[in-house]
């Protein structure tokens, strides 16, 4: 009854899983579309994949648009995947993104009886962003408009490109002029950095993944939300001291006072993780400083912070209305990066242990403690997978009372989560950036009544983009 090649016009009603919109046809039968549609659309779609109960098909055409939609600011919208919400207007991705934490926890996580309030919005929706990473890639991904054009006839270089990388495609990137997410200083350091390298292709050639040869691997741009400071990263596999004092020369032309802090970092690693083994500042004290509410933080190049520096403040405000911590509590962090969150609750407990993978970051906490005159806070170094090691650490500091988790995107590890089932404090408060994770972590917590879910608050801290932060408290039930 349907062919590949069909075009079919329906109704987009809902979003679905990866990106895709969802809606039926007169017959009922669902559809999967892939592209940019808007809940309300009418869209004509391509059909390429034919299943019993659903059709895969791609955006053809918006017959009638959605009153949700808005018009994308970025020339790169619907190629580059950083921002796959900018056609929707601010109160639809509002929605959406409660929706998204709503569907996880009961789809997922089996929470049938939470309602999630609603998405608390950031105050700014462009330019927010307080880090950038950018790849340096031997393989530049081809805009719709390029592809066919003659080799001899690009604009730009083949096999140079600073950016993005485009959707589920590591080994090229999409050569990127300006990004509206990031600070104006961001974008001319993009700028500066791109015309050096050009200049110095042989110098300097771009690190390739598939032969693991070349210099150019990242570039990280990291801009102090409320102190203005701003670092400029160069990830390159080795040191080349010459063309890094000629580089910074160039970014302190163009970035003059503004320019905090340059570092040369160096890793020999085979991925493409921006994330630097060696260090060496040519500008600077290699490091720069933000602050939230009334504390300092020091950021180091390859520390954790979070990129949204307003909403970082009004999600550890929740954390803490989550977490209610009273004057005598022990307080555990887990992932607790440059000791964020252990530090702005420092102030309303007993003490509080810090928990963190990486050993700059560690490092950071512990200066951040100080320099902010905080004493009651412990920071270890541990792999929180590792658990066996983690125990007498925990036993010498004291059981907790409440515990505030807040792992990278992956969730934790079924490990990590049977270690705060033993240890079992009164409250947990996981701190999330992936509403999957939270459910599926959530439901393990909870296995066997052992804790509720009492409350969950979806943050926006990535306007334009699909992704959505919460911040859920569990209390212990038996
Ligand atoms: C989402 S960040 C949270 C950081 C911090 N709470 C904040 O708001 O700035 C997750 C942190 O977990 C750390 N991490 C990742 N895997 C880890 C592990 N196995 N053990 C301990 N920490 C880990 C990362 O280095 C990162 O700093």
């Amino acid at each position: 009854m349907y062919r590949k090649g069909q075009i079919v016009e329906l109704g987009i009603v809902d979003l679905g899983d990866k990106d895709q919109c969802f809606g039926r046809l007169e017959d009922g039968m669902a559809v999967f579309v892939q592209g940019p549609a808007a809940v309300g659309d009418t869209v004509k779609a391509e059909v390429f994949k034919i299943k019993k109960n659903y059709l895969a098909a791609r955006l053809r055409e918006v017959v009638e648009p959605s009153p949700r939609r808005t018009d994308p600011v970025c020339p790169y919208f619907g190629v580059c995947g950083g921002c796959k919400w900018q056609h929707m207007d601010y109160a639809e991705q509002l929605r959406l993104k409660r929706k998204q934490v709503q569907d996880a926890l009961e789809h997922i996580g089996g929470f049938k009886d939470i309602e999630c309030a609603p998405c608390l919005p950031a105050p700014a929706q462009y330019g927010y962003r307080n880090k950038m990473d950018f790849s340096f890639t031997d393989l530049r991904y081809l805009t719709p408009d390029e592809i066919g054009t003659e080799p001899g006839q690009h604009a730009k270089p083949l096999d140079f490109a600073l950016g993005f990388h485009a959707p589920g495609c590591y080994s090229k990137a999409i050569d990127i002029d300006r990004c509206d997410l990031s600070t104006p200083e961001m974008n001319i350091a993009l700028a500066t950095v791109r015309a050096f390298c050009l200049r110095h292709r042989d110098e300097l050639p771009v690190y390739s993944t598939r032969t693991h040869t070349g210099e150019l691997r990242n570039l990280v741009v990291r801009h102090g939300g409320n102190t203005g400071e701003f670092m400029v990263n160069l990830v390159t596999t080795t040191q080349n001291p010459t063309l890094m004092r000629e580089l910074c020369a160039e970014l302190e032309a163009a970035l003059g006072d503004r320019l905090a802090t340059f570092v040369n970092s160096t890793t020999s690693a085979k991925n493409t993780v921006a994330f630097g083994e060696r260090e060496f500042v040519l500008r600077g004290p290699g490091h720069i400083t933000d602050r939230l509410g009334d504390l300092t933080y020091r950021i180091s190049p390859n520390s954790f912070f979070q990129t949204n520096t307003a909403q970082a403040e009004t999600l550890y405000n929740q954390t803490l209305a989550a977490a209610r911590p009273g004057p005598d509590d022990v307080v555990y962090d887990l992932f607790c990066g440059t000791g964020s969150i252990a530090l702005f609750a420092a102030a309303h407990c007993g003490k509080v242990l810090g928990v963190e993978l990486v050993e700059s970051a560690v490092r950071d906490a512990r200066e951040n403690a100080g320099r902010n005159g905080v004493g009651n806070c412990t920071f270890l170094q541990l792999d929180l997978k590792d658990i066996r090691h983690i125990e007498d650490e925990m036993k010498a500091f004291g059981a907790p009372n409440i515990v505030i988790t807040d792992p990278p995107r992956a969730g934790m590890h079924p490990k990590a989560v049977a270690m705060l089932r033993e240890l079992a404090p009164p409250a947990i408060v996981y701190v999330s950036c992936n509403p999957a994770s939270l459910a599926r972590d959530g439901q393990l917590l909870c296995e066997g009544g052992l804790y509720r879910l009492a409350s969950c608050q979806p943050i926006d801290l990535f306007p334009q983009t699909n992704h959505v932060e919460s911040v859920a408290r569990f209390e212990k039930a038996i």
